[in-house]
């Protein structure tokens, strides 16, 4: 196994670089002919050797300035040419590559997604399509011509305009695209397929037309409309909230079916998993329709903080990716509920990333060690990179975070950035010093806050001791202090925010913590306030206060932020797990306390302050998420504790469960923030009241009543997770439905995966033989062998190995067909040491069996070898 690290400190301008690169694609299935003809530069006057990067095709030829050239060496992954003997420093390479889209698995370079063409180039994929300076710091102008068989490809499709068009004899035709932009390689796209197209149009700020398309696969055009909705709404928020208006006067997006990841931001040309764009109320759930849009964003937000501005190196990646996570996330909060927003984007960094740094694959936002980039497409990059970014914004605020991006923008529009180049804009443009902040770049782990608090009833003074403290990771074992904002809020015991004083007059409510110890201390409190500490998550950072039950209680009736209700909720729920889960390992009795049990009536009985916050607060957690406050993590009892408190809940709150679904009344499906509201809270209601003895026959009318997905999968996930009587005539009927669509079909391979039984895996192995299953579709795996190894904590942690043995199967194969994949589903796998020592043992001898596959890929020895370690 040949695989070298790469380390960010070793980062050297190209000694030449590409101007100009001319892409001449004559498309077939089994061999494409690709002519590359670039202009090169040398940079570097002193350099006599040009290494491109380059495999998985077939070489043909290479000319200097037109004629034959011979001086180069070729190894299993790039071509070097030898110049001592060319004088000029500029010169043109013509370069012919054979590949072969259609055995194309890997999903990288160009590769066939069932009929149509198109390509995946980000991280490193554009070397699968010819040699290559393929780094992101050598940004050239494309010009694209494809060819191919007009029936069959009426579409020929790639960045920018459209600039030449022409039919050929046999029955072909051919389309010249140019992107007036230099780019780097990674934004280069091309489609070419048959598609049915849904067209509108954009007029930005200063007037300008600009053409949008939406392509997808015949017959869906009924689901592209909300895509195109999102998209305008996008386009529209840029302007106003950031003053970034878009650039050229054609957007395409293209929505395929084999897809590796969500969406990519190729310039003009984005391309989209179909799940991320196809939606019509009967095959999309309101989730579904949510993630729709603030992917939408998220591609489009990368015109400006990826395209525009890219990164310098690929251990720059968070640059582009967490300033364009946050800048979705403001999207979605700006036209939805901020604390629902906020809520669920927490829930997923407390339990995903939070993750991720405890393990084997922990690391900054900002890598310094790296030996395949797909493996760093991570939620730290991407979610904690955000989070940093949002901490910027809470120490500047909204103005002055925003004249640090026009500073950021004006000084690097058009070039490759890092990291340092933002923080140093934002720093200049809001007359601030963080060299401590910084650290947030360069260091990995979640950070410990640990709070006490005392009050002096007779001085009137509350203070707060506060001290941080990050846990060694995996990659990492010194830490240093971080700057920390803490926002807070101090409650009277009715609910009523104090306003903060210290021994001058009036403090902002967000403190900064800065060193090891700090002691806050606040003035003319005149009873002792219950504390809201990390208000809106502050800071990506785990909070240890010694909360009391009443104090959760009176946080979570009477705040008036919604995330502290939220949170002060979760921290019931918490306890209440924690408490079980002891009382299940010693035999012990199961039992809820009757204080939480009338929290969460009153909740519900209140449901009408906030219909949203109101779900989110009743929605059991995971066994997954739940599974991350543990240290060591004991499959069975939490799944067996979960199940209890679902029950538990359910006997406490029948009557009201029941009054509050039936009280609930839509008609017609719209997607809207109050129908989404009132749908959620009545299929939370029946979540619960699945495991009541009306369970079965409400669930049944439910799933037969439903005019749209959200209530049918509703309904589906109650039965099966209350292992209803009517689920699998249910699970039936829906199969029968729906089988001819993949993607309505991956909602039923999740419920497959995750079914409670016991007799589940053989389940899961008996469906990959089902006809909708399709091994090469990642969407297909991910959510029947993801959904089980990722969510079913409970049969994929079986004592008896099963699970890991089946996991390891499937990686072996995957390992050849599509790397990519296979390394973001081993990740369960390699998380070993979280669980007790017999789990451990077969978790790492599963390993050991993949490590000893021939032909290991990059992405899956990187991940099992830091697992081994
Ligand atoms: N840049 C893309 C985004 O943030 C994600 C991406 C990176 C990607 N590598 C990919 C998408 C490979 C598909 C395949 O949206
Ligand atoms: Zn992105």
């Amino acid at each position: 196994m040949y695989a070298k690290a790469k380390y960010r400190k070793d980062y050297q301008t190209p000694d030449f670089t590409v101007t100009d690169i001319y892409l001449d694609f004559q498309l077939e299935p089994e061999k494409t002919v690709v002519v590359a003809t670039s202009q090169y530069q040398r940079l570097n006057k002193e350099s006599t050797t040009l290494r491109l990067d380059g495999h998985d095709f077939q070489f043909s030829s290479i000319k200097l300035n037109g004629k034959p050239f011979s001086q180069y060496q070729q190894d299993s992954e790039s071509l070097t040419l030898d110049l001592a003997r060319v004088e000029a420093d500029q010169f043109e390479l013509e370069i012919t590559t054979i590949l072969s889209p259609a055995a194309n698995t890997s999903l990288q370079g160009l590769y066939q997604s069932g009929e149509a063409f198109c390509t995946q180039c980000e991280a490193e994929g554009f070397r699968q399509i010819t040699y290559m300076l393929d780094r992101p710091d050598v940004l050239a102008r494309y010009t694209t011509k494809i060819t191919a068989d007009k029936a069959k490809y009426p579409f020929l499709l790639s960045n920018g305009n459209r600039i030449n068009s022409g039919d050929l004899e046999d029955g072909r035709h051919w389309v010249e695209w140019n992107d007036p932009f230099p780019k780097p390689s990674y934004l280069f796209a091309l489609v070419a397929g048959d598609f049915d197209v849904l067209k509108d149009q954009f007029i930005t700020k200063t007037g300008r037309k600009v053409a949008l398309e939406l392509y997808v696969n015949r017959g869906n055009l009924d689901r592209a409309d909300w895509a195109m909705q999102s998209l305008k709404r996008a386009m529209k928020w840029d302007e106003e909230r950031f003053d970034l208006e878009y650039d050229l006067d054609i957007y395409m997006i293209v929505a395929v079916d084999f897809f590796n990841m969500g969406a990519m931001e190729n310039k003009g040309l984005n391309i989209f998993n179909d799940k991320y764009v196809l939606a019509n109320p009967q095959t999309a759930t309101d989730d579904d329709y949510l993630a729709i849009e603030s992917v939408i964003a998220h591609e489009y937000f990368h015109n400006w903080t990826g395209n525009r501005v890219t990164c310098r190196d690929w251990f720059q990646l968070s640059l582009k990716e967490g300033l364009t996570v946050f800048r979705d996330q403001e999207f979605s909060s700006d036209t939805g509920s901020r604390p629902v927003n906020r809520i669920n984007n927490v829930k997923f960094l407390r339990t995903v990333q939070f993750a991720e740094d405890a393990g084997p694959m922990a690391h900054p936002i900002r890598p310094e060690k790296v030996i395949e980039m797909n493996n760093f497409y991570t939620v730290t990059v991407y979610e904690k990179g955000a989070e940093v970014i949002r901490m910027l914004h809470t120490l500047l605020g909204e103005e002055g975070f925003q004249k640090g991006m026009k500073l950021y923008i004006a000084e690097n529009d058009g070039k490759a950035a890092t990291c340092e180049d933002f923080v140093s804009a934002m720093e200049r443009a809001n007359d601030l010093d963080l060299s401590q902040f910084r650290r947030w770049y360069s260091q990995s782990g979640t950070p410990e806050l640990t709070i006490s608090d005392r009050y002096d009833e007779k001085n009137h003074v509350y203070q707060l001791q506060v001290s941080q403290l990050t846990p060694p990771t995996a990659d990492q074992m010194e830490k240093v202090n971080l700057h920390i904002p803490l926002k807070i809020a101090l409650y009277d015991e009715k609910g009523a925010v104090q306003t903060l004083y210290d021994a001058d007059g009036v403090v902002d409510n967000v403190l900064n913590i800065t060193q090891k110890d700090q002691t806050f201390e606040f003035h003319n409190i005149y009873t002792k306030p219950v504390p809201a500490l990390l208000c809106d998550f502050s800071a990506p950072v785990k909070l240890d206060y010694d909360y009391s039950t009443s104090q959760l209680i009176t946080l979570l009736k009477f705040a008036e932020n919604g995330f502290i209700r939220w949170d002060a909720a979760q921290m019931l729920l918490a306890a209440e797990l924690r408490r079980n889960v002891t009382n299940y390992q010693q035999g012990q009795p199961l039992d809820l306390s009757a204080e939480t049990a009338a929290v969460l009536y009153q909740v519900l009985d209140n449901h009408q302050k906030d219909i949203e916050l109101t779900s989110l607060i009743l929605t059991l957690p995971k066994a997954t998420e739940f599974a991350e406050l543990f240290k060591t993590i004991d499959p069975d009892a939490i799944s067996a504790v979960r199940e209890f408190m679902a029950q538990t809940i359910a006997d406490n709150l029948k009557e009201l469960l029941l009054k509050t679904y039936n009280q609930i009344r839509l008609d017609e499906y719209q997607i809207n923030r109050q129908d989404i509201a009132l749908r959620k809270l009545r299929n939370v209601c029946l979540s619960y009241l699945a495991y009541s003895n009306i369970g079965n026959n409400l669930v049944n009318k439910h799933y037969t009543y439903s005019n749209n997905m959200t209530d049918t999968l509703a309904a589906l996930t109650s039965a099966t997770q209350a292992k209803l009587a009517c689920r699998d005539s249910l699970l039936a009927d829906f199969e029968q439905k729906w089988q001819h669509d993949g993607l309505v079909m991956d909602k039923w391979f999740a419920l497959q995966a995750t079914r409670p039984e016991d007799n589940v895996l053989q389940n899961v192995m008996q469906l990959m033989d089902h006809p909708s299953f399709n091994f090469n579709n990642p969407n297909r795996v991910r959510s029947l062998i993801g959904a089980f190894a990722g969510q079913n904590l409970k049969a994929f942690h079986a004592i008896d190995g099963s699970g890991y043995r089946f996991l390891t199967d499937i990686l072996i194969k995957l390992n050849k067909s599509n790397p990519q994949i296979a390394s973001r589903l081993i990740e369960p796998l390699i998380r070993f040491a979280r669980y007790d020592a017999q789990r451990q043992t077969l978790m790492k001898r599963a390993l050991e069996r993949i490590s000893e596959t021939e032909d290991l890929s990059r992405d899956l020895f990187e991940k099992i070898e830091k697992a081994l370690q």
